[in-house]
């Protein structure tokens, strides 16, 4: 086994000495003043969001899992069927089964790891109330303008849990934006984290006045007893609110950094023989680079894949995005149906390469050479 002075890691979380500082001081001073949950940090946070994501309204939440949950209680899916990617976080579906509906899976499209206008129409019936869409991996589908006019058109709703997209666009357009609404998480790995946490967007102002009620336990208001709703403690508090504030303002540095790494990785593995062939984003997607998927020939073992690269080269290559899709996890195979083909395919097949904004040349060089290394004896077909 080579030994290497440090290994690549798959992702880095990123906190300056300065960012650290700016959060402590203000942690210090929510301390010294008591106010620790849903306070000026968090509408400040709230505030930057929207405003970066061009969505009228922002409503920060304990977490993305909480915000997908508001988000379909508001709309109302008791009894209903909500259409969901097979390949997606066990939170889309779960958020559906806790408000009350019935998640119902979509087959992948393998070239945008989301899914296709025409996989909505075959799983469609009168009991659909409505889509969820997922921008796996930060890359927005360039069907989402096809998709948004058919659920128009059909009265369904539109959400898009864009826990992988922030500041991912397609066209212009932020991810979040297409449909009624949109749910970021700020999970640790996430391209910006509050710690933990989440975040509502949307346009519209009955839908964020109603994302505020459930929140905070179906109070009418911060400052009412009065339960109206159903909800629970979906909260952010202010030391979450001040983490996420300060990394939000490194946001489009950090995806730029991202974006920087990925033509990197593209330049040597895009159509060449290197034996793994990238999930590129399409033309018209700003995608944020959450991940760097990468599609494995048949036939190769990506745990032993795996397992090489870190023994031999220090590179390790963590996690896949989804190693599988949602009906061949036990607790939601009640979901399975027949014709999952395609997102089975692509969990089983695709490794992510490591990223994050903080990398080096030298990391890039690291992973392209041990691939080169795996290509050349044989492990990529
Ligand atoms: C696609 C997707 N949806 C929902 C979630 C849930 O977010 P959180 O972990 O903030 O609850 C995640 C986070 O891992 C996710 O990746």
């Amino acid at each position: 086994m080579a030994v290497h002075p440090s290994p690549v890691p798959p992702i880095r979380i990123d906190f300056s000495a300065e960012d650290r500082r700016w959060i402590t001081e203000r942690i210090d001073e929510v301390l010294a003043n008591g106010q620790l949950t849903l306070g000026k940090y968090g509408e400040q946070f709230e505030a930057e969001f929207a405003r970066a994501s061009g969505a009228r309204h922002a409503i920060a939440t304990s977490s993305g899992t909480s915000s997908l949950e508001i988000i379909l209680r508001v709309l109302d899916v008791v009894g209903r069927d909500v259409l969901v990617p097979a390949d997606t976080f066990m939170a889309t579906a779960t958020a559906v089964l806790a408000a009350g509906g019935r998640p119902v899976l979509m087959d992948s499209d393998p070239r945008t790891m989301s899914t296709t206008r025409e996989e909505i129409l075959r799983k469609l019936t009168p009991n659909t109330a409505g889509v969820m869409i997922v921008h796996i991996a930060g890359i927005v589908t360039d069907a989402m303008p096809d998709i948004a006019a058919l659920c128009q058109a059909r009265g369904l709703w539109l959400v898009e849990d864009a826990a992988h997209a922030h500041a991912s666009r397609l066209a212009g357009r932020h991810a979040g934006t297409f449909g009624i609404a949109g749910s970021f998480s700020f999970y640790p790995t996430k391209v910006m984290t509050s710690a933990e946490g989440g975040m509502i967007v949307t346009d519209d102002d009955h839908l964020a006045s109603e994302a505020r009620i459930p929140r905070d336990q179906g109070k009418a208001s911060f400052h009412q007893n009065l339960h109206v709703r159903i909800g629970s403690n979906w909260r952010m508090s202010e030391p979450h609110a001040i983490i996420g504030l300060r990394h939000h303002t490194h946001l489009d540095e950090m995806v730029a950094a991202r974006r920087h790494w990925a033509a990197r990785y593209d330049a040597a593995l895009l159509g060449t023989d290197h034996g793994v062939c990238p999930i590129a984003p399409p033309a018209a997607c700003h995608a944020n680079y959450y991940k760097y998927p990468v599609m494995l020939p048949d036939g190769v073992d990506r745990q032993a894949l795996k397992h090489w690269l870190r023994a031999e080269h220090g590179v390790i290559c963590a996690g896949e995005v989804y190693e599988k899709p949602l009906h061949q996890h036990p607790a939601l195979e009640h979901l399975a149906t027949p014709d999952l083909a395609q997102a089975e395919y692509l969990c089983a097949r695709h490794l992510c390469l490591p990223m994050f904004a903080s990398m080096t040349e030298d990391d890039v060089a690291r992973v392209l050479a041990a691939l080169a290394d795996a290509r050349g004896r044989g492990l990529l077909g």
